[in-house]
């Protein structure tokens, strides 16, 4: 396209689109891309960059690949949709569903599919006080969230969100959240240093539980490493002390496991890393590689025994349209079928390293606060002063600045405050994961020069 057809389109869509966490102020240079191959990315323009994040951490098997467009048009001719409310079923659905079961941790027993991870976080929410309902205890209602969390647009996921920006305007929020502490290794507001640790962080979920009365907690909700909060894996023993906590006052411990689900982490799933298994799971983005939306909650034997010996008139009035869509469970199953044939998950760990180890080199530049990552997730969290970790005046928008000369040399990501924020897709070339880490340092330097 010329230059005069893609200001035109600008204008169209300055015009007639709102756009997800939207001001116009920041909308006016939109990157409009017109086609992917890899890794790569081309916009309307002709111009290649490098798809730093796998698009919203979702294009896990890379753009382009034309046997999940095969199998989409296949079911499509076939059985594009049929509905999977109570009385009905599809092919596709039952094989995912079933496909899901083999992958996932063993006490995961029955999946709900859904369409976004934000549809996805609100279903588990609604399963786990439904579970309570169920065991004739009610009361239990309550929903432990963590601070720095990222869980969704939609209502209940955005009051489990626990990133102010994401509160206003939208109050009030839904009732029955209580916040605690997160694990952020890096600002750990409890202990003195990561080799001090005392899993405080994770005793701190236990005081909001107390708090709020045992009795009263429905469950506890974390994603097992944030994403959108800044890529920040916990300590090795925060997960397993919050299971225990779980266990110890009867409440469900959910994991959004969002964008850590289906390789991300070097793992199928990102708790296997610390030997730990949820109650609930949510999955989304990567189940498919983005290339038709699907999500969906899994839950455990215990949970769907309590659904499965109810009676009748105890039904779980939950439901989409669009639940357990054939055409995007077919799209899944060959996605996931990629995943395991073209051995993925572990090139996420030694694409991971290799991209740890580059960003490392970076740490001796006087701004980089640290550097930190699991799998094939990775951050640098830049501050004004090392020594402090101080962070940057958030009016220089430091941050900002750094991802614009970033996608200005070619790749593209996101950052979170002043942590930039990086999680290829899995098939990333060698190469293309150094050419990232040079990126990155050459663009902290050229905001940071002075
Ligand atoms: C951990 C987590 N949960 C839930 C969501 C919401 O998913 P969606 O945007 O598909 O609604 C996201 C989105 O990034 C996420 O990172």
């Amino acid at each position: 396209m010329n230059a005069q057809e893609v200001e035109a389109l600008r204008k169209s869509d300055l015009s007639h689109q709102i756009h997800p966490q939207y001001h116009v102020s920041d909308h006016q240079d939109a990157v409009i891309f017109v086609r992917g191959e890899g890794a790569l990315l081309w916009d309307a323009e002709g111009k290649e960059y490098i798809d730093g994040l796998s698009c919203l951490w979702n294009v896990a098997v890379g753009h382009g690949r034309k046997e999940l467009a095969d199998v989409a048009a296949r079911q499509m001719a076939q059985l594009a949709f049929s509905n999977s409310y109570v009385g009905f079923a599809n092919v596709p659905a039952i094989e995912l569903a079933e496909r899901l079961m083999s992958l996932a941790y063993d006490n995961l027993q029955a999946v709900f599919f859904c369409n976004s991870g934000s549809e996805a976080v609100e279903g588990a929410l609604k399963i786990a006080r439904f579970y309570w309902h169920l065991r004739e205890r009610p009361e239990k209602t309550t929903v432990i969230a963590r601070r720095e969390a990222y869980h969704g647009g939609t209502f209940g996921a955005t009051a489990v969100t626990g990133l102010p920006p994401f509160h206003e305007g939208f109050g009030p929020l839904l009732e029955g959240v209580e916040r605690a502490a997160t694990c952020y290794p890096y600002r750990c507001g409890h202990c003195p240093g990561v080799d001090d640790c005392t899993l405080a962080c994770a005793d701190d979920i236990e005081h909001a539980i107390l708090s709020a009365g045992p009795g009263n907690v429905a469950a506890v909700i974390g994603e097992p490493m944030h994403g959108a909060g800044g890529i920040i894996p916990p300590t090795p023993g925060y997960w397993p002390r919050v299971r225990e906590i779980c266990d110890r006052h009867d409440v469900l411990l959910i994991a959004d496991e969002v964008i850590t689900g289906f390789g991300r982490t070097g793992r199928w799933f990102a708790l296997e890393h610390w030997g730990v298994q949820p109650d609930i799971m949510t999955v989304a983005k990567a189940i498919t590689s983005a290339y038709v939306p699907l999500a969906g909650f899994l839950v455990s034997g215990k949970i769907h025994d309590a659904m499965l010996s109810s009676p009748p008139a105890a039904k779980f009035m939950h439901g989409y349209t669009n639940s357990g869509h054939p055409t995007a469970c077919a799209v899944a199953l060959r996605n996931i079928q990629i995943i395991e044939d073209e051995g993925l998950v572990a090139r996420a760990d030694e694409l991971g390293a290799q991209l740890q180890r580059g960003l490392e080199q970076l740490s001796s530049h006087a701004n980089v606060g640290d550097v930190r990552g699991l799998g094939l997730m990775a951050a640098v969290e830049l501050t004004a002063d090392k020594s402090m970790k101080s962070p940057f005046d958030p009016a220089q928008k430091v941050g900002p600045r750094v991802m614009m000369a970033m996608r200005e040399r070619g790749v593209i990501t996101r950052v979170k405050g002043d942590s930039i924020l990086l999680a290829p897709p899995l098939v990333t070339t060698e190469q293309q994961i150094d050419r990232i880490v040079e990126v990155t340092g050459e663009s902290i330097a050229a905001v940071l020069r002075g």
